[in-house]
């Protein structure tokens, strides 16, 4: 699925970095040549593509750029330019896939390591409310998230420490509809902690795929699949931004809750669609739903995410058509 991401996106995406948030010399102010970083273009997309690669090296690469070709004095603002651009780089990178995500290295190994010794350890197993067959690592008050997010500046908002009222209203209907999954090669979009992609597995799928953009849900992934018994190929990777992939099936646990993701999500559910893959879209009900586009499959009351699981709210189960 990784080499469904384009390069020529990704090279477009490091360009106007460098061109809006980095440009030491202001060729964009003096209104210079637009491909006057191209050639660094080049170079960085190479460094980003490679998972060794740190933001600190990046960063180090933007400065010495700019100290050898532009013949700037390393001031300390011109340092933190660099390490700016740098981090929006490697967010973007992460965020988009096309980081190598195959073929783990010894340093990926490692870092991949230390965050799933800190879910293992600090995040406790706890059932899911409604679905007696899958148990999740799940954060609660004492689970220090916040020292993940000190020691990481990629850290984003942890959604995979949790399940969601859409991914969990999801993984119950196919709980009480098997068939709906049942011998399809099944991919679980937008999976935080695999709540749905577990559930297809456990039910019956054939193969099961899970993606995100965020690299720890990927850690949290492999603990819950591991500790429900089940096989999820979960790969770090914007899948919106391609092709429909190679399944028959698209399961979607709340992932319409910004405006711009809801839009990008749709746009790509509806070439999926236009190539006949299946789509169950769980959600409760959230402001960027497409529901003009949905019909619904069935409705149940769960707790939310972060909510006390006694305190339910409607979710519902969608086709989307
Ligand atoms: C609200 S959480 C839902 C997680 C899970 N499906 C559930 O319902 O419990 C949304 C997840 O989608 C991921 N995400 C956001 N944009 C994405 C994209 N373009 N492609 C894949 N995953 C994405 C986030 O990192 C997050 O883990």
């Amino acid at each position: 699925m990784h080499d469904q991401i384009q390069s020529g996106e990704a090279f477009e995406q490091v360009r106007t970095i460098l061109l809006q948030e980095w440009d030491p010399i202001g060729v964009q102010d003096a209104q210079g040549p637009p491909n006057e970083y191209d050639g660094y273009a080049e170079e960085i997309l190479a460094m980003l593509s490679t998972r060794e690669m740190t933001t600190e090296e990046i960063a180090a690469h933007l400065l010495q750029m700019a100290a050898d070709h532009m013949a700037l004095q390393r001031t300390p603002a011109l340092r933190t330019l660099c390490t700016h651009a740098a981090e929006h780089m490697m967010r973007t990178s992460l965020k988009h896939g096309y980081r190598e995500t195959s073929g783990f290295s010894s340093a990926d190994a490692k870092s991949d390591d230390r965050i799933r010794q800190f879910i293992a350890a600090n995040l406790p197993v706890l059932p899911v409310p409604g679905i007696a067959g899958i148990r999740l690592h799940r954060a609660g008050p004492q689970s220090g998230l916040r020292r993940l997010a000190e020691r990481d500046p990629q850290f984003g908002s942890p959604y995979w420490a949790h399940y969601w009222g859409g991914g969990l209203v999801l993984a119950r209907y196919l709980f009480d509809r098997p068939e709906s999954v049942a011998g399809r090669r099944v991919l679980d979009l937008g999976a935080g902690s695999g709540i749905v992609g577990i559930a297809a597995a456990k039910v019956g799928a054939a193969e099961v795929y899970a993606a995100d953009i965020d690299p720890y849900a990927i850690a949290a992934i492999e603990l819950n699949t591991a500790l429900n018994g089940v096989t999820v190929n979960a790969t770090v990777a914007d899948l919106t931004q391609g092709e429909p992939p190679e399944v028959d099936a698209i399961c979607v646990g709340d992932l319409f809750y910004e405006a711009t993701l809801a839009e990008k999500v749709t746009a790509f559910l509806d070439r999926c669609l236009a190539q006949g893959i299946a789509i169950l879209i769980g959600d409760p009900w959230r402001a960027h739903l497409p529901k003009s586009r949905l019909r619904l499959l069935a409705e149940y009351a769960v707790p939310d995410f972060g909510e006390d699981t006694t305190r339910t709210r409607p979710a519902g189960v969608f086709a989307f058509a």
